[in-house]
C-alpha cells in the first residue's frame, strides 16, 4: 500500500458522494469536492465549492414557521468540463460503456488524478486522464487538466467547459425543505479569450466571481452564454494513439478579498497572470512539501500510516496558512460539504492542540474569531441578564446564535423542537484552547491581548451562571445540556434544560481557577489595564474563589454522576437498540425519548478524564470537599461506556484516550473506529455530507498527546511514550515555547533533537529523567515498557 495515496477503482454511484468528500480538494481559503466535471447534481454528484467564512441566511417556511438558518454558501461551480466522441452525447460514467475508473488521491502533493477509459455506441474506445489541485500556493487558484487519447479510432471529440452558476445548497437531504438559493444576481462574459462568472450571496451580499482560461491543442472554441452560466467548446481533432490535452484554469475572488478593485476583474487579472498547469502544479506540490514537514507523522504501519495522512491532509485543506489571512472559525464538516451549514460548534477543542505545536499561527487565528465575535458574546449574556460573555452553541458569520429552532428527525418526517443551544459548555472549551495554546506557546503577547480577555470574560459568565442554593449548599448551574445531545430536559418537564451537568460544573472550577492563574501569570501593567478595562472586583474573585470550593457534582455509587437526577432515568432495553448510533431519532420514531433513558450520544462526563488529567480531577474534588474513592475513574468510565452508542464521530477518539493506559485494545479499538469514521462512514452515510473534521484532528492529537503522553507546562516539555502494540516507531516535528523539536520513539528509547531557533534553553522530561536542551542540541532517553497496570486509567 502506497501510504500517500487514497485510491478507489471502479465506478460506484452509491459511494460517489462518501468518495466527492473523501478526495475534496482545498487550500484553506476554499474547497471543491471530487465531483466528476462532466456531471452535475443529480443525486449521485453533487459539486460544491465552499469559500471558508463565505455565509448568507435565508428565511423558509417550515411547520408553519418562519425560521432563519445561516450557511456556508455552495459557490458557483468551476470544475465543468464534458466531452463527447462523434455522434455521442456528453459522456456520463453512469450511462457509458465503462472499460476502466479510478481516482487517485495524492496526499503528498494535493492531486486527484482520474483515469477511465470509456466504449462509446459506435465501439470508439476512448481514454481519458485527469488531474486537479486547488493551488496551495496561490489560494485563489485552482486547475484541471484532461488529456484524451483516442484507442482505435481519429476523428473530432467535443470538450465544453463551463462555469455554472445554476447551484444551490441542496446536498444535505433533511435540509431540502429549506430554502437553499442563495445567489443572486448572476451575470457572466467573455474577456479576449477568458470567461467569467459573477453572482452576489442574497443577504450577506458578497460578490463571487470566477474567471476561466481554457487552452486546448486545439486552438478553436465556441461561446455559449446565459445570464447564470457561460461555456466554452472547444473540439480536438484525436490521432488514433496522440493524447491530446485540454487545461482549465480558474481564478475565484471575492468582495471579501484583501487587495482588490472588485471581484470580477481581480479574478481576471489573476487567472490571466497565471501560469501554465505545470509551473502551477510545481508551485503547489513545494507548499504542500513545506506543509508536510512540518506536519510530518511518520510510524511504520502503512495503512495507518495512510489514514493519518488522510486526516491531516483535510485538517490542513480546511485550516491552512492562507486562513491565517481570514476571519473565520473551524466548520465542523470541513469545506467538504454542507451538513450542520458550515457552522463553527465546539470541535476546535479537538482540532488546536494538534495545530498549537505544529501551525500555532493557525490556531491563532480560531481563537481570534472567537475574539472578534466577544462583542457578540456579551450581547447574548446581557440579555440572559449576566455578565460576561456567552459563546454561541453553532457560530456563523457574525457570532450570533445559529443552532436551528427546528430539526428534522429523517426516520420519522417529524419536525422537532431542537434546544441543543443550551450547551454552553461551548464558552468552557474556548477557555480550555486559549489555556492550551498559551501553554503550548508562552505566548505572553497573545495572552495580554485577546488571550486573557476571552478566558475572563467567559469565566465572569459561568462565575454568574452558578447560582448558590440554600437547600443543597452549594453553588449550581441549572437548565443546561452537556455534551451528550441526547438529554434535552428531565421526562415530562415543561421546560428544557437540566441541572449540575457534572462536565459544565467541574469545568467551570477549572475555569474559574485558570482565570485567576491568568491574571496572575500577566505582566503588572497589562494586569492593571485588564482589570480596569474588565472592571474585575474584588468581590467577583472572591465569589469566584468561593465556587470553587463549593460547586455542586452530583455522585452516584461511586459515579460522577451526568446531571442532578442521572440516576432516576430508565435503563435502555439495549438488545433492541443494539447497533443504533442515532437512538434519538430510532426513540422517537418509536414515540419515545432519549430524555426518558440513561443512554448518552458521546463522552459528556467521561470528557473530563480528556482534558484533565487525573490529578487535575481529584484536585477540584478535593477542593469541592468531594471524598474520591480510588476506584472512582475505572468505575464512572466503565459506567458511561456501557451506555453510550457513540451517535457523534468525536466519542470513539474521547473514549481511545481514556482507555489509553487501562485497557489497551479497547483503546485501540476506539483509535481504529476513529480513524475510519469517514473513510468508513461509520455514521452511516454522513461522511458524503462533509468530514468529520474534529475526529480527523482528535486522531491526530491522540498520536502526540496520548499514545506519546506530550504535555507542555510553564514552558517544559514532557514526555511520557507508551507506545501501542501495533506500532514499533514513531517520528514527527514539533513546535514548543518557539523551539523546533523532532522526536523520534521506539520501544526502547525517545530521541529528541531541537532545531537552530527558540529559546537558549529548552526543559525537556521524558518518564522522570530531564535534559536542558540548548539550540541545535539532541538528547537520547531511555523508555523501557512500564507494567500497566489494570485499574490505573491516569494520563
Ligand atoms: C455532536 C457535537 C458536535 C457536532 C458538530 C454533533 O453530532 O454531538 O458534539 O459539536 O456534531 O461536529
Amino acid at each position: 500500500m502506497n501510504s500517500w495515496e487514497l485510491v478507489f477503482d471502479g465506478f460506484d454511484p452509491a459511494q460517489e458522494g462518501l468518495r466527492e468528500a473523501l478526495c475534496a480538494l482545498g487550500n484553506g481559503y476554499f474547497a471543491t469536492r471530487a465531483a466528476a466535471p462532466e456531471a452535475r447534481a443529480d443525486g449521485v454528484h453533487y459539486p460544491g465549492t465552499y469559500i471558508a467564512g463565505c455565509y448568507n441566511r435565508l428565511t423558509s417556511t417550515v411547520a408553519g414557521l418562519d425560521v432563519t438558518n445561516e450557511e456556508l454558501v455552495n459557490a458557483p461551480d468551476w470544475l465543468p468540463l464534458a466531452f463527447a466522441t462523434p455522434e455521442s452525447d456528453w459522456f456520463s460514467a453512469r450511462e457509458s460503456d465503462l472499460l476502466g475508473y479510478r481516482q487517485e488521491l495524492d496526499m503528498r502533493h494535493g492531486v486527484l488524478h482520474r483515469k477511465l477509459r470509456f466504449r462509446d455506441g459506435h465501439g470508439r474506445v476512448t481514454s481519458v486522464r485527469q488531474r486537479r489541485l486547488v493551488s496551495m500556493s496561490d489560494p485563489h487558484l485552482a486547475a484541471l487538466e484532461a488529456t484524451f487519447t483516442a484507442e482505435n479510432w481519429s476523428g473530432p471529440l467535443r470538450v465544453s467547459s463551463a462555469l455554472d452558476g445554476r447551484v444551490t445548497n441542496r446536498g444535505v437531504k433533511r435540509y431540502r425543505d429549506l430554502r437553499g438559493d442563495h445567489l443572486t444576481d448572476h451575470s457572466t462574459g467573455q474577456d479576449g479569450d477568458l470567461t467569467w462568472l459573477r453572482a452576489r450571496t442574497r443577504s450577506s451580499e458578497i460578490t463571487i466571481a470566477l474567471a476561466a482560461r481554457v487552452e486546448s491543442d486545439d486552438g478553436r472554441s465556441e461561446f455559449l452564454q446565459e445570464a447564470e452560466w457561460i461555456s466554452e467548446e472547444h473540439v480536438l481533432d484525436l490521432r488514433q494513439g496522440s493524447p491530446a490535452t485540454v487545461t482549465k484554469t480558474v481564478a475565484l475572488a471575492t468582495s471579501r478579498d484583501h487587495a482588490v478593485a472588485d471581484a470580477r476583474s481581480a479574478a481576471l487579472r489573476w487567472v490571466r497572470l497565471a501560469p501554465c498547469f505545470d509551473t502551477l502544479l510545481s508551485r503547489h506540490r513545494h507548499a504542500w512539501d513545506r506543509l508536510w514537514t512540518r506536519a510530518r507523522l511518520d510510524l511504520d504501519d502503512p495503512e495507518d500510516a495512510r489514514n493519518l495522512r488522510l486526516h491531516t491532509f483535510h485538517v490542513l485543506q480546511t485550516l491552512s496558512p492562507h486562513t491565517t489571512d481570514l476571519d473565520v472559525g473551524m466548520p465542523a464538516r470541513g469545506l467538504h460539504g454542507e451538513a450542520y451549514r458550515g457552522h463553527v460548534f465546539w470541535d476546535e477543542l479537538f482540532v488546536i492542540p494538534w495545530l498549537n505545536v505544529r501551525f500555532p499561527e493557525i490556531s491563532r487565528t480560531l481563537l481570534r474569531y472567537r475574539h472578534r465575535r466577544l462583542p457578540e458574546a456579551r450581547n447574548a449574556a446581557s440579555a440572559l441578564g449576566l455578565p460576561g460573555a456567552m459563546f454561541p452553541w453553532q457560530s456563523g458569520s457574525d457570532g450570533q446564535e445559529e443552532t436551528p429552532f427546528l430539526h428534522l428527525n429523517p426516520r420519522s418526517g417529524h419536525w422537532l423542537p431542537d434546544n441543543s443551544r443550551l450547551q454552553r459548555h461551548v464558552g468552557l472549551a474556548i477557555a480550555y484552547n486559549v489555556w492550551q495554546h498559551y501553554a503550548a506557546t508562552g505566548d505572553v503577547e497573545f495572552l495580554a491581548g485577546s488571550g486573557a480577555e476571552l478566558l475572563i470574560e467567559i469565566a465572569r459568565f459561568f462565575g454568574a451562571l452558578a447560582r448558590f442554593e440554600p437547600a443543597s449548599g452549594r453553588y449550581e448551574i441549572r437548565g443546561v445540556m452537556g455534551p451528550d445531545e441526547y438529554h434535552e430536559a428531565y421526562p415530562g418537564a415543561d421546560s428544557p434544560g437540566l441541572d449540575n451537568n457534572a462536565y459544565t460544573n467541574i469545568m467551570t472550577v477549572w475555569l474559574l481557577l485558570r482565570a485567576r492563574e491568568t491574571l496572575r501569570l500577566l505582566p503588572r501593567r497589562e494586569r492593571g489595564e485588564l482589570t480596569v478595562r474588565l472592571a474585575l472586583t474584588e468581590e467577583e474573585l472572591d465569589r469566584w474563589e468561593e465556587i470553587t470550593h463549593r460547586m455542586r457534582v452530583d455522585f452516584h455509587d461511586g459515579v460522577i454522576s451526568q446531571f442532578t437526577g442521572y440516576t432516576d432515568l430508565l435503563e435502555l432495553d439495549w438488545d433492541r437498540y443494539q447497533g443504533v448510533r442515532r437512538l434519538d431519532r430510532a426513540l422517537e420514531a418509536d414515540g419515545e425519548s432519549p430524555n426518558r433513558y440513561q443512554v448518552s450520544k458521546q463522552a459528556d462526563v467521561l470528557m473530563l478524564f480528556y482534558l484533565l488529567t487525573a490529578e487535575e480531577l481529584r484536585e477540584i474534588l478535593d477542593r469541592l470537599g468531594y471524598p474520591v474513592k480510588p476506584d472512582m475513574v475505572q468505575r464512572t468510565i466503565r459506567y458511561y461506556l456501557e451506555r453510550t452508542c457513540h451517535g457523534s464521530t468525536l466519542s470513539a477518539v474521547v473514549h481511545a484516550w481514556v482507555l489509553a493506559r487501562s485497557d489497551r485494545s479497547r483503546s485501540w479499538r476506539f483509535r481504529t473506529e476513529a480513524l475510519g469514521s469517514d473513510l468508513n462512514d461509520v455514521q452511516g452515510g454522513t461522511t458524503a455530507e462533509g468530514i468529520h473534521l474534529g475526529a480527523m484532528a482528535g486522531t491526530l492529537d491522540l498520536m502526540q498527546r496520548c499514545y506519546l503522553g506530550l504535555e507542555v507546562h510553564h514552558g517544559s516539555l514532557y514526555l511520557n511514550p507508551l507506545l501501542p502494540d501495533r506500532l514499533a516507531t514513531l517520528s514527527l516535528p514539533i513546535r514548543v515555547h518557539g523551539a523546533s523539536l523532532s522526536i523520534e520513539v521506539d520501544r526502547g528509547q525517545a530521541r529528541i533533537t531541537r532545531a537552530d531557533d527558540g529559546p537558549a534553553h529548552l526543559r525537556v522530561t521524558v518518564r522522570g529523567q530531564s535534559a536542558i536542551l540548548g539550540r541545535g542540541a539532541g538528547h537520547t532517553f531511555p523508555v523501557s515498557r512500564p507494567d500497566v497496570m489494570s485499574g490505573d486509567a491516569e494520563r
